[in-house]
């Protein structure tokens, strides 16, 4: 099925020499209408705060980690121009996976493989669809969730896009995630899901009673005999703010929890080490029988997919991140930098605590860098562009029932502002 957005610019070149030429990949590629399209918009009409962007910004400038602003300058011609291995540079590798089980006590006696350096968490994404999603291998995630997953499953593997409502009556909905993987699991022997926490849009993890169920819900379709690949998209890692929430990402139980399931993790600096534009991120996977072998095979396959669409990440961030984290103090300023957030978090916590309407409710959050806002009956697109219009506040429609407010990119001294605009805005329109 085309997307609308494709068809549109299809029939753009229709006649055209490009028409003529273009691959069924190209016919299926659309740009979202979505959250690039609407930051942009922000940036011209934000004027007192622009929440839309998943960055963390401080007086409008994004905030960054002294110990890699001080490398910089002193990086020699190996650590800059040199090209980079495939699969990144091996030191840097090798540091990623022992930060992974530091970050994760649980994985120190399990087997995973070596991290795999690609330019980005997308890429992770757009690389493991690349080999385990097409058109008779559906992807699976949440409803709502960020809109890339759709455009990378979709337009550039043809598969089709399974979605779960991830909240029910303000809850995580548990029951509605093991419905979606039985029926996936009954109708075509095997699941691919891609489950991530703290989540975009909505900002919430699951608590530990909750993870303990994900656990099991994968287990019992394995053990039926069926196939799942878990893809853990640990994007914003590490960014929680409330003492039930499970610390370690749910790829350390799934890494070895049955022959039958392929965990695979995603994670990188971009969001964790506020390094959005180094354009790193990590492919990380582990299975219960995996041999070396065929740990190394299925790396090799990794690396032949970089090989032919990138061929390799950039070099100098991975030198800045090899010096800034061998520098020894990067784990103290991210933690200055993740107070920060957690600060704008308990204000716009208490502050949703305090008002109620009968026209927006915030869907549950507790981590990350956004919370979102079911807008019921109110179209949320119409809401957007009022507070970007009437009020200069930048927000994100992700679809007609969700609104989503990144306060990480909000300046505490703004966020009440913000956001009695926003209900107040909300309940103009409901009572209209
Ligand atoms: C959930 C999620 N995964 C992955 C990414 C992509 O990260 P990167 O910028 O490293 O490609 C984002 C970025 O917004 C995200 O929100």
């Amino acid at each position: 099925m085309i997307n609308p957005l494709a068809q549109q610019l299809n029939d753009t070149l229709k006649g055209s020499v490009v028409d003529a030429l273009m691959s069924d990949l190209g016919k299926r590629l659309y740009f979202p209408n979505g959250i690039i399209s609407q930051g942009g918009e922000a940036a011209k009409d934000a004027s007192l705060a622009n929440g839309t962007i998943g960055m963390a910004v401080a007086n409008g400038t994004p905030i960054e980690l002294e110990s890699y602003k001080k490398m910089m300058p002193t990086l020699g011609p190996r650590e800059t121009v040199a090209y980079a291995k495939t699969a990144g540079n091996p030191d840097v590798r090798k540091l990623w996976k022992e930060k992974i089980i530091e970050k994760n006590p649980d994985l120190k006696n399990k087997t995973f493989s070596m991290p795999i350096l690609v330019p980005g968490l997308t890429a992770v994404l757009s690389y493991v669809c690349d080999l385990f999603v097409d058109v008779d291998k559906p992807l699976l995630a949440a409803d709502p969730s960020w809109d890339n997953y759709e455009l990378i499953a979709s337009a550039r593997r043809g598969a089709e896009f399974h979605q779960f409502k991830c909240f029910e009556n303000g809850k995580f909905n548990i029951p509605g995630i093991e419905k979606a993987m039985k029926a996936d699991a009954e109708k075509y022997g095997s699941v691919r899901i891609i489950l991530n926490f703290p989540q975009n849009p909505s900002g919430y993890s699951p608590t530990k009673d909750e993870a303990k169920e994900l656990v099991r819900i994968v287990k019992e379709i394995a053990e039926s005999g069926k196939k799942v690949m878990v893809l853990s998209d640990d994007a914003y890692f590490g960014l929680n703010y409330e003492d039930d929430i499970e610390p370690q990402s749910l790829f350390s139980y799934m890494a070895d929890v049955h022959e039958n399931v392929l965990a695979i993790k995603a994670d990188g600096p971009t969001k964790e080490d506020f390094a959005w534009g180094f354009r790193t991120g990590f492919i990380t996977f582990a299975s219960k029988a995996l041999t070396e072998d065929q740990i190394t095979a299925l790396t090799t396959k990794f690396m032949a997919a970089i090989r032919s669409s990138v061929s390799c990440a950039s070099t100098p961030s991975q030198s800045l991140i090899l010096k800034g984290y061998k520098a020894g103090n990067i784990e103290n300023e991210k933690k200055e930098f993740r107070k920060i957030l957690e600060r704008r978090y308990a204000i716009v916590r208490k502050f949703v605590n305090e008002h109620k309407s009968d026209y927006i409710e915030p869907l549950p959050f507790n981590s990350g860098y956004f919370m979102s806002f079911d807008t019921k009956k109110i179209n949320a697109e119409e809401l957007r562009v009022k507070l970007l219009k009437e009020h200069g506040i930048g927000t994100i429609q992700i679809d007609p029932q969700t609104l989503r407010v990144a306060f990480s990119s909000l300046d505490e001294e703004n966020i009440e502002v913000v956001y009695s605009a926003i209900y107040k805005v909300a309940d103009e329109m409901g009572k209209n």
